[in-house]
């Protein structure tokens, strides 16, 4: 099973997530940025394919690489603001199977938080009234807050359970 990790981010928790499940494929699988893909990417049975949600979906980079995968096998993972258990981060990840060619089969996919950019929330702090859905409410700002902290160890662990399962899944054995 050849297998590759292919991962976008702008400050580092794809990235993150990208790295801990490349240290569970086979031996000398590639991790690399959505910008470096290698030409043979056609070559690979099995695409890790990681984005940060933007705008509830994949960011533009990973949407366009997600359209143009054609491998056996894609599983997808995104790092996010909000709860990784929430409707929105379920949408999130439907956005990114959305986004496969047709017929391309979907052999997984994990999802967890990942701190948000400061400039971004100061932005949104001074765009958006307390009152309004994207303001700076107690809930919202709960929730920030417990973004800041991840992705830590547990999600890296948790990111790495998955990527056994997707290989146990399609017949390969990750002890070998
Ligand atoms: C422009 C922008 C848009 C974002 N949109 C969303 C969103 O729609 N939903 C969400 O939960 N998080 C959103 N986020 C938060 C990021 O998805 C989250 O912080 C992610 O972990 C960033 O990953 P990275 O460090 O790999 O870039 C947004 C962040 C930015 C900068």
């Amino acid at each position: 099973m050849k297998a590759i990790v292919i991962y976008s981010t702008l400050t580092g928790n794809t990235q993150k997530i990208a790295e801990a499940i490349a240290e569970v494929l086979p031996e000398g699988s590639p991790c690399v940025a959505v910008n470096d893909v290698p030409h043979d990417l056609d070559s690979y049975d099995l695409v890790f394919a990681g984005y940060w949600v933007d705008k509830g979906g994949p960011d533009k980079k990973s949407r366009e690489l997600l359209g143009r995968l054609h491998n056996r096998h894609v599983a997808l993972f995104a790092t996010l603001g909000a709860y990784p258990d929430s409707e929105h981060a379920l949408k999130s990840l439907d956005k990114g199977a959305e986004a496969l060619p047709e017929g391309v089969c979907e052999a997984g996919r994990f999802i967890c938080q990942g701190k948000v950019s400061p400039k971004l929330v100061e932005a949104m702090a001074k765009r958006f009234p307390k009152e309004h859905p994207h303001g700076m409410n107690p809930e919202r700002i709960k929730r920030l807050e417990t973004a800041a902290k991840h992705p830590d160890g547990q999600d890296c662990a948790n990111a790495q359970s998955f990527a056994r399962e997707v290989l146990k899944r399609l017949g390969h054995d990750c002890s070998a």
